[in-house]
């Protein structure tokens, strides 16, 4: 384990920022300290943290210098509060050992009531989040409100949401409202069928990356967990080869790094997403480059989510 990276973004929030012992800062950490009449030498360390324990809590942003692995449940328009919280009593007993953190992403409606059974177990995460920090929106769930009630990461860029309208250009301002507002954006990127058809994957991959990061701090990057999901395998029961898979994991991590350069790519995590289910996690989650997977309808029973966990 290397030493914790410090990015202006960990240093930019309300209060005292809690710096691990032989943390590097980056400059722009610096400046920032330093305009808010902070000394980045005086500021007092804290222990640096520990690896995450699977499914456990959540490490500060700073913490990793590898992809974080990640197994995110995201259960689009499923579960009633009391379904989701008998999935998190179920989970909870059935505590899969894991190398990966467990996400949950439920509706809107079950966030509140899943975080304290999910304590320990997952951590929270929201299907979407408003391009707006507040402001005259309605329907809009904005980031702060989203961090007030327990989440640490947001899907931005679903095909699902792209399908019902959603640019390049409007997921990029999502991305960057959920970075903002203290969440992790989860960024799903992938092809159609036609455009894979057309042999167009990997410019498809490029396009959408570069349009949701091209220009951000690099430092900020790797706070972007990127799903390559090729559409035309969401919940088709269907997946690419593992060797297309890996070339297209390479791929994105490839222009990542042109975009944010070698080291931002070096941690950024990228998972695959699109019919992963008990059966074919294992295969998945091995193959080079995939830092875990983004699940949707196998991971809406705690049994198959708990058997993917373990796989990773
Ligand atoms: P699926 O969905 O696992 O049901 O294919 C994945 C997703 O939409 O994120």
């Amino acid at each position: 384990m290397g030493r914790p990276l410090v990015t202006a973004q960990d240093v930019a929030g309300p209060g005292e920022p809690r710096i691990p012992e032989g943390a590097i800062l980056t400059p722009l950490a610096r400046d920032v300290l330093r305009r808010r009449g902070l000394s980045p030498e005086l500021l007092p360390r804290v222990p640096a943290p520990a690896p995450a324990p699977a499914g456990g809590a959540r490490a500060p942003t700073t913490a990793w210098t590898a992809p974080r692995r990640l197994v995110i449940a995201n259960w689009k328009s499923h579960k009633t509060i009391a379904e989701a919280l008998a999935f998190a009593e179920e989970l909870a007993r059935l505590a899969p050992r894991s190398s990966a953190r467990a996400v949950v992403c439920p509706p809107y409606t079950a966030l509140v009531a899943l975080g304290p059974p999910l304590r320990g177990v997952a951590e929270l995460g929201a299907q979407d989040v408003s391009a707006h920090d507040e402001g005259p929106y309605t329907g809009e769930v904005a980031a702060r409100h989203l961090v007030e009630v327990g989440c640490a990461y947001a899907i931005v860029g679903h095909s699902e949401r792209r399908q019902m309208g959603e640019t390049d250009e409007l997921v990029r301002a999502k991305v960057r409202a959920a970075l903002r507002g203290g969440l992790d954006p989860i960024l799903c990127v992938g092809e159609t069928k036609d455009e894979r058809e057309g042999g167009r994957t990997q410019a498809v991959v490029s396009t959408q990356l570069r349009a949701a990061l091209e220009g951000f701090e690099p430092e900020v990057v790797p706070r972007v967990i990127v799903a390559y999901e090729p559409r035309w395998a969401i919940g088709q029961g269907v997946t690419p080869t593992a060797s297309e898979i890996a070339d297209v994991l390479a791929h994105a991590r490839a222009v990542i790094a042109r975009v944010a350069g070698e080291g931002a790519a070096a941690r950024t995590s990228i998972l695959y997403g699109g019919s992963v289910g008990a059966k074919n996690a294992a295969e998945l989650l091995a193959i080079p480059n995939c830092a875990g997977a983004l699940v949707g309808g196998a991971s809406l029973q705690a049994t198959t989510f708990a058997a993917i966990l373990g796989a990773a």
